[in-house]
């Protein structure tokens, strides 16, 4: 029986990256996407590439209906989940100081990086739990994908930071309630990657990290990130869970 995961945001940026690093792997991935079809299927055809199965599902992560629709259509396609990898994420639409920002940009940002990530693991654990049908060779996880910016403060797009700090606490409740199942779960934490999230502030990044920022001197890549996540996936580390793995090129430490 195949390996089968929910890459959500599959279709661009850190999510494609996953998506094909687990079908080089093998694993059949429902690849879900918002608005950018064309960025869906190209993603389908570079996984095809590699020997990968892909189901494209569109669906908005902050919206019940569309989530349910989503765990539907990949059970009917592959008949089981043994990996959801809650990846979407978007930036607020515009960078707004805490002084200053909306409901609607805050309502938008924690609906699609926390609320819908959370709803969204629910009804997969629930499905897990449900399923006698595993793949043999993997066990069922959970990986949230968060950010460096859940303990660093952007006072410019601050319901970013506080979607992602509560997607810390998220990953750690869901360990804790799954581990007795056998299911584990863990955050990828990573930190400035080349995407299109980050496309708008590239000279300020790219100074910022000349002048040493991050100890590894460079920008992260999808592959970077894709690389932790498929470790994961395929069970590299079964007595761990609720783990957060950096990949943020030596960010995250206190440095004098
Ligand atoms: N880039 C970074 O430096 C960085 C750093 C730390 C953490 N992260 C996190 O990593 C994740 C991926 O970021 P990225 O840089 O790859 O972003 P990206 O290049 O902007 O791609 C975002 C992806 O998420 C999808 N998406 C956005 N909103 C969605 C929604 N409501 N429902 C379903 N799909 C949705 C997009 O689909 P469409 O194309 O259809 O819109 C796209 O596939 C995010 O959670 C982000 O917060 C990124």
């Amino acid at each position: 029986m195949s390996k089968v995961a929910i890459v959500t945001g599959g279709s661009r940026g850190i999510g494609r990256g996953i998506v094909l690093g687990l079908a080089a792997q093998g694993w059949s991935v429902a690849v879900n996407y918002r608005g950018n079809a064309a960025a869906a299927q190209e993603t389908a055809e570079m996984a095809a590439a590699v020997g990968g199965d892909t189901l494209i599902v569109q669906a908005d992560i902050g919206t019940a209906a569309d989530r349910e629709r989503l765990v539907q259509e990949t059970l009917s396609r592959f008949g089981h989940i043994d990996l959801l990898v809650n990846n979407a994420g978007m930036a607020p639409r515009v960078r707004m100081d805490l002084l200053q920002t909306t409901e609607e940009s805050y309502n938008e940002v924690m609906d699609v990086n926390l609320k819908g990530p959370f709803f969204l693991t629910q009804r997969v654990a629930n499905a897990m739990l449900e399923s006698s049908a595993t793949s043999s060779s993997v066990r069922p996880a959970i990986i949230n994908i968060g950010s460096i910016s859940a303990y660093t403060s952007s006072p410019n797009r601050g319901e970013y930071c506080i979607s992602k700090a509560g997607m810390g606490m998220m990953t750690a409740l869901f360990a804790d309630r799954l581990a007795p199942h056998g299911i584990n779960v863990y955050e990828v934490r990573p930190g400035i990657i080349e995407t299109d999230m980050t496309s708008g502030v590239t000279e300020k990044y790219n100074k910022l990290i000349a002048e040493g920022l991050t100890p590894i001197r460079r920008w992260g890549h999808p592959e970077d990130v894709a690389g932790a996540v498929v470790a994961l996936a395929e069970g590299a580390f079964p007595f761990s869970t609720g783990e957060i793995i950096n990949v943020d090129g030596g960010f995250h430490m206190r440095r004098l």
